[in-house]
């Protein structure tokens, strides 16, 4: 048995908790559009082509914001080619995830799509191949209420009213390699630079997100954000970070370990901007935008999802199946205690998308002319994005420690948690991550009189399952909520034992002390 305890008290907040935070992200990348979000004729679609039972479950899932249309895929992406009658929209290749792109969906569909799933709209320009003018373009596009030529062009394509997009990425992962149009930290700084400004002349409102680093492992973490955001540091809002985890070569506990590296990579990107603030005797600060995080079984991308060679891949093709990773438990509680840190840094972290939101490492699951079903790691995002409301809280944990080869020890238990004043309730999200031993957890409640325990709810390994297992076409619902028995509120002190390796949410009503 391991134990923690945690101390939570009213008046030692974070901040509010920022809707930002439940983002997710639809990228032209495999199945996430077409077959995902969008199947025309597939039974449950409505008359634009969106499948209503995919949309039943973002509901569900919670989204705030979505970002689109990539990734890497928009870095040789020309928005036109997205917009005006379907059947004159070119058929292109896209050179990032080697497949035919029909352009059949586009910034119009995807804008339909977004309203009706009521989220909010993180659009990505392309400074890959592209760069000023094409991203000032599609901001008068997309954004002028009317009278220009650009304006007018979109009225003409069916939408008289402005799209209105407020959040804008200045690319994709520009210090990548990998990346089409890849930059070096000043060619990319300067071009953003330039490209934000003639975005924001033409729509003063927008919101703008510079590209940082791919994640911190990449050689030039730190010094890209330290030159790019020397250059855009005036103009941008945000600068991004991107960050993917997987269980490799049997490491479970690096892996179950994973929200260590995300706390570090998010506490160093707030040093470097906050050091560039200083330089530069800036006021505002830049907060963080990590627009790509999750679980990703990337050392799978050389094998069965992403051969080598186009001719191994059967050539090009139209929306082939691409990372379709399946989800078991302990990617689930890895993703919880990824969405604790987050939660943990709201002050800075502003908004995060969950990347991708389905088939492409999602946590829905959809099939051609079939079914949509929710993968483990569906229910720690949704769960928080439903009950994660009010100030965040700040917590003091004192929790047995595991060991790990890439971070040294770590927190068996690991957390996050809020207070809604409105509703009266405290929210409490709880992660253990060990893999062996059941974790006995007190939360001590100062400055609050603790009432009924509204909500308990569990995710763990179920009965007769391997930690392996996963929910499947014929099995889809193997994986999910359980109720969590084991706890209690004792005076001030909230008790609760959580079995090996499981996530939980405990939802407490509480009057201020
Ligand atoms: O989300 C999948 C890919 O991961 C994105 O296209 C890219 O930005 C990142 O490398």
């Amino acid at each position: 048995m391991s134990r923690a305890t945690i101390t939570v008290d009213r008046d030692f907040t974070v901040g509010p908790v920022p809707r930002r935070l439940f983002g997710s992200f639809v990228e032209h990348m495999g199945r996430c559009v077409y077959t995902g979000i969008y199947e025309p004729g597939h039974p449950e679609a409505d008359e634009n082509g969106y499948r209503n039972d995919v949309l039943a479950l973002v509901n569900e899932l919670g989204v705030s914001v979505v970002r689109y249309p990539g990734g890497n895929f928009v870095s040789g992406y020309n928005w036109e080619d997205g917009v005006g009658p379907v059947d004159q929209r070119p058929r292109r290749l896209d050179g990032a995830w080697h497949t035919v792109e029909t352009n059949a969906f586009g910034l119009h569909e995807f804008a339909g799509w977004a309203k009706k799933a009521n989220v909010e709209i993180m659009e990505a320009v392309n400074l890959g191949t592209r760069g000023v003018e094409a991203a000032r373009e599609l901001v008068e596009y997309a954004n002028h209420p009317g009278g220009t030529y650009l304006s007018d062009l979109r009225k003409k394509n069916g939408a008289a009213d402005p799209f209105d997009i407020k959040l804008w990425c200045l690319g994709n992962e520009m210090d990548g390699p990998w990346q089409i149009g890849h930059k070096t930290a000043d060619e990319y700084g300067r071009l953003a630079q330039e490209a934000g400004k003639a975005m924001r002349l033409i729509d003063p409102s927008i919101e703008l997100v510079a590209c940082g680093s791919s994640n911190r492992g990449m050689p030039t973490f730190g010094a890209w954000e330290q030159t790019v955001l020397g250059h855009t540091y005036d103009v941008v809002d945000y600068v991004s970070l991107h960050a993917y985890y997987e269980e490799k070569d049997g490491d479970y506990a690096s892996f179950l370990a994973s929200g260590v590296d995300m706390d570090l990579f998010i506490e160093g990107v707030i040093a470097t901007a906050d050091a560039v603030r200083a330089k530069g005797k800036h006021s505002k600060h830049i907060n963080l935008s990590f627009d790509e995080w999750n679980v990703w079984y990337a050392t799978a991308r050389e094998g069965d999802d992403m051969p080598a060679t186009i001719e191994a891949r059967g050539g090009w093709n139209v929306h082939p199946r691409i990372i379709e990773d399946h989800y078991n438990v302990t990617d689930a509680v890895v993703v919880g205690t990824l969405l604790n840190s987050l939660l943990r840094h709201g002050d800075r972290v502003a908004i995060a998308n969950q990347a991708q939101l389905v088939n492409v490492i999602a946590p829905i699951l959809s099939e051609e002319n079939g079914p949509a079903w929710r993968q483990s790691i569906f229910w720690p995002f949704a769960r928080m994005s439903e009950l994660a409301r009010g100030e965040i809280l700040r917590l003091s944990t004192t929790s047995d420690r595991f060991e790990t080869a890439k971070y040294g020890d770590a927190d068996v238990v690991d957390a996050s948690a809020t207070w809604d004043e409105e509703n009266g309730k405290v929210a409490l999200f709880l992660a253990n991550r060990g893999l062996d031993d059941s974790a006995e957890i007190a939360v001590n409640l100062r400055g609050f009189d603790a009432g009924r325990i509204a909500r308990a709810e569990l995710l763990t390994v179920p009965e007769g399952a391997d930690r392996f297992a996963t929910n499947e076409q014929n099995e889809q619902d193997r994986l999910g909520l359980t109720p969590l028995t084991d706890v209690a509120v004792d005076g001030g002190t909230l008790r609760a034992t959580l079995p090996a390796l499981s996530w939980a949410v405990v939802e407490l009503e509480v009057a201020k002390a």
